[in-house]
């Protein structure tokens, strides 16, 4: 029997994992295939895209077809595909597209092409079902620092996002710095935990007043500098107390700047997404900051809070609902903006 219910398969192959969802109403996750390369690219200490795209390659087909087994459907059941077109590394993203635009023709269902920051915000309706439009979103990935107002579903107005690195940049960065290795974000934020954030001062850099903007680019050098000046006065190196120092550095322009921006345009909630909205101190921090000022704040569970292919097929689902449609031209757009 057809399921009655809106079924949209969703398809992600913007950076290191081949990931594909089926996702009834644009809510509920029917299946989540999540292939991660992160080992394949832990040996050169951080992705490297001809590698990525011939793995999405080998990958996609049996990841499509785990999904549907898991959601127990078969693709004439799907009523909408959904693929991440941008921003991405163009060979990963040319492998999701392709993939989408074939099934969508030779199966003839309606193709929406997503912008990954998109699916990064939509992946907080999946976790919180009451959830509407509208709120601030606060998008925090290895590629994007963006805080963005959301007055409705279909619609992004970003205020301000980063100069130079993405946060998640700079935690793999300086992890890399101070030898904790890749992905840095995680290892960074559990050798936190064990050290204090005092111990050194790192910039907090606001940038001129009244700007959403960040910049991070200049921690991984003043972590270099620190180490280099300890290293020549003999001393030890207390690496989680770097880590606790430079996160904290780092989510506390972040936590005042998503506050600010929720309080100034009279938003009573923040939306966290990315990878590194799974941060704990992050967490911690925007909660106590934004619960003074009346300010609710939510966030997906860390499986979603990184890249997926759910997150894709709910941003679609939506955008389906406004009346977007992509053709058989959808092509890989590598720097897309917001
Ligand atoms: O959103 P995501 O999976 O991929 C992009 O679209 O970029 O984010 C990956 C980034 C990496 O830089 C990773 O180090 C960071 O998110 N990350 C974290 C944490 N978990 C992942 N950063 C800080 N703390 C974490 N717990
Ligand atoms: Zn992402």
């Amino acid at each position: 029997m057809k399921n009655v219910k809106h079924l949209t398969l969703g398809i992600e192959t913007s950076c290191d994992e081949t990931a594909v969802s089926v996702v009834a109403d644009g809510r509920e996750i029917l299946s989540n295939i999540i292939s991660s390369q992160i080992s394949i690219h832990t040996e050169f200490g951080g992705v490297v895209p001809e590698i990525a795209s011939r793995r999405h390659l080998e990958n996609i087909n049996d990841v499509i077809d785990a999904a549907l087994r898991e959601a127990d459907v078969t693709l004439d059941e799907i009523d909408l595909i959904g693929v991440t077109y941008g921003p991405g590394l163009v060979g990963a993203l040319l492998i999701g597209v392709a993939a989408a635009k074939a099934i969508a023709f030779a199966c003839d269902i309606p193709l929406v092409g997503v912008n990954h920051m998109h699916g990064h915000i939509a992946a907080n309706y999946l976790e919180h079902h009451e959830l509407e439009p509208p709120f601030m979103a606060l998008v925090v990935s290895g590629g994007h620092t963006n805080i963005v107002n959301v007055p409705d579903y279909n619609k992004c107005d970003k205020l301000g996002g980063t100069r130079d690195d993405a946060a998640g940049e700079a935690f793999d960065k300086v992890a890399r710095v101070i030898g904790l290795g890749y992905p840095g974000g995680p290892k960074i934020d559990r050798a936190a935990k064990n050290g204090n954030r005092d111990a050194i001062e790192f910039k907090r850099v606001y940038l001129e007043p009244g700007s959403y903007d960040f910049s991070f680019s200049g921690l991984k050098t003043q972590a270099l500098n620190y180490l280099n000046t300890e290293k020549q006065a003999g001393r030890e190196i207390n690496v989680n107390d770097v880590a606790a120092s430079f996160q904290e550095a780092v989510v506390e322009v972040i936590a005042d700047k998503a506050v600010h921006a929720a309080k100034e345009f009279g938003q009573k909630r923040i939306v966290m997404a990315g990878g590194v909205a799974s941060n704990t101190r992050l967490r911690e921090l925007i909660s106590e900051k934004a619960s003074a000022a009346g300010i609710e704040v939510l966030r997906p569970s860390p499986v979603l809070c990184t890249d997926n292919g759910a997150m894709i097929a709910s941003a679609a689902y939506y955008a389906y609902r406004a009346g977007e449609r992509s053709g058989y031209d959808l092509d890989a757009v590598p720097a897309l903006e917001f």
